[in-house]
């Protein structure tokens, strides 16, 4: 099995192009199913995540093309004229839990769906309650039997108005794509904001749709009975962005960070311009100049789109271990995202948690080498932060993880002056 091994200390200097998103893909490649028609998604990343999906929908009757436009991204051409299949494996799911969403497109098109309960995963027990809630208001049958979401309908779904107790991100994901063929206006509050959601309600649009107000907390979506193709391009990993820019903010140094918008990691950079680092906005790109080695302590609570993602806590928290003080960080997505704080503490971080917060002593200095495991993707990406600073060599296992949401991170690093390789070991 692969491991990545990282000698800390360098400077990272250089420029680098931010990857079509991971989180974007996904719900696009998965709305694709929704047409018979052929659909053109570009800027389809080189990720693990993808092609997991890829199997799944190969599975349930898509064909497609992946054309390597570059020697990362692929224009992906996808024609779903049958669904063939209407089971979603558990070996699939459980792997990747955005596979869940293919239950919208299997019981519109095929009228009843089998799909795997994703079941919990090392960030928290992510449950599906909301999906099923909206299901049975629109009318569809719902059985768990087996480890199985069954879902079936007798006549057509209907357009439901409702309010997500939660702006779940996935959940709105499948909203928009199931209200989408179901003709009448269906109305979702409290949805979720991310980019994300922008995108997928971009392409469904011009698929037929006509959805409003997406971008905000009320979405409104007129659906149809047929939509079509499209050509539409995937936009960049604002994580991946949000990882480099942290990175180089621990290592000290310059970075410009293409294809992506300053907007997109507004929060991140609030945050990072209380440690002393420049960020300037270019046309389409960011550039982060770290130059001193301090490192100011930051608190930080985690929230939905705009607050502080998520998916950039792990990597904040590798930077706060590496700081000149104490901090705190609430997590308040996900109840149990803190496998990374014990593989940290193993690199010499002083990290204690309390309920879902973590208090960082940080110490600049204090990260040292061990061989660590990853136990996520932003977990791995933590540590990888972390082996850029530490003295020694670290050596990181179970890095499949990483491959799931990271565009060959080894080769964008070193690129930049890391001394960072993957071995087989
Ligand atoms: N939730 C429920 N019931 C539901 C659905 C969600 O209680 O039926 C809860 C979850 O348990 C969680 C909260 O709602 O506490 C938010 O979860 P959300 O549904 O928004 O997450 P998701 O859609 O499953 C996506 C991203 C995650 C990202 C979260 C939050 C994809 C493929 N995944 O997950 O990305 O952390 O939104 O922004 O888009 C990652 O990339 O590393 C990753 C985990």
């Amino acid at each position: 099995m692969d491991i990545i091994q990282i000698k800390g200390g360098n400077f990272l200097e250089g420029e680098i192009n931010i990857s079509g998103s991971k989180n974007a893909s996904l719900p696009m490649i998965i709305a694709s199913l929704l047409t018979e028609d052929k659909i053109k998604i570009r800027n389809i990343p080189n990720l693990s995540d993808v092609f997991t999906l890829l199997k799944l929908i190969k599975s349930l009757g898509s064909e497609f093309e992946l054309i390597n436009e570059d020697n990362s991204t692929y224009k992906l051409i996808i024609q779903t004229k049958k669904i063939k299949s209407n089971i979603a494996p558990y070996d699939l799911v459980r792997k990747m839990r955005a596979s869940f969403w293919v239950l919208a497109p299997l019981i519109l098109r095929y009228g009843e769906a089998k799909v795997s309960l994703p079941g919990g995963c090392a960030i928290g027990t992510r449950p599906i309650n909301f999906y099923l809630s909206i299901l049975k208001k629109m009318g569809a049958l719902i059985k768990i039997k087996d480890g199985y979401v069954k879902a079936s309908i007798k006549n057509n779904l209907k357009p439901i108005n409702y309010k997500l107790d939660f702006p779940s991100v996935g959940v709105t994901h499948f909203f928009l794509m199931i209200s989408s063929l179901i003709e009448g206006e269906s109305i979702i509050r409290n949805a979720a904001i991310e980019p994300e959601i922008i995108s997928l309600a971009e392409m469904l649009n011009k698929m037929g749709a006509k959805i409003k107000g997406y971008g905000t907390s009320k979405i409104v979506i007129k659906g149809c009975s047929k939509l079509k193709g499209t050509d539409i391009t995937i936009p960049s990993d604002r994580i991946e962005a949000g990882t480099f820019a942290l990175a180089v903010t621990a290592t000290g140094g310059k970075l410009k960070l293409k294809s992506i918008n300053i907007k997109e990691i507004e929060a991140l950079k609030n945050v990072l311009q209380n440690t002393d680092v420049e960020i300037k906005s270019l046309e389409n790109s960011i550039e982060i100049i770290k130059k001193n080695g301090v490192i100011h302590p930051i608190d930080i609570e985690t929230k939905p789109y705009p607050g502080f993602p998520t998916d950039l806590q792990a990597q904040f928290m590798a930077l706060m271990a590496y700081s000149n003080g104490k901090s705190k960080i609430k997590e308040t997505i996900f109840e149990n995202r803190f496998m990374h704080v014990q593989e940290l503490v193993r690199m010499g971080g002083d990290i204690s948690l309390a309920g879902n917060t973590a208090i960082i002593k940080g110490k600049k200095d204090c990260l040292h080498s061990a061989p660590v495991m990853a136990t996520d993707l932003r977990a791995s990406a933590s540590l990888v932060l972390a082996g850029l600073v530490a003295r020694g060599e670290t050596k990181i296992d179970r890095i499949y993880h990483i491959d799931r949401g990271y565009e060959r991170i080894e080769e964008k690093l070193n690129s930049l002056g890391a001394n960072i390789e993957r071995v087989n070991a």
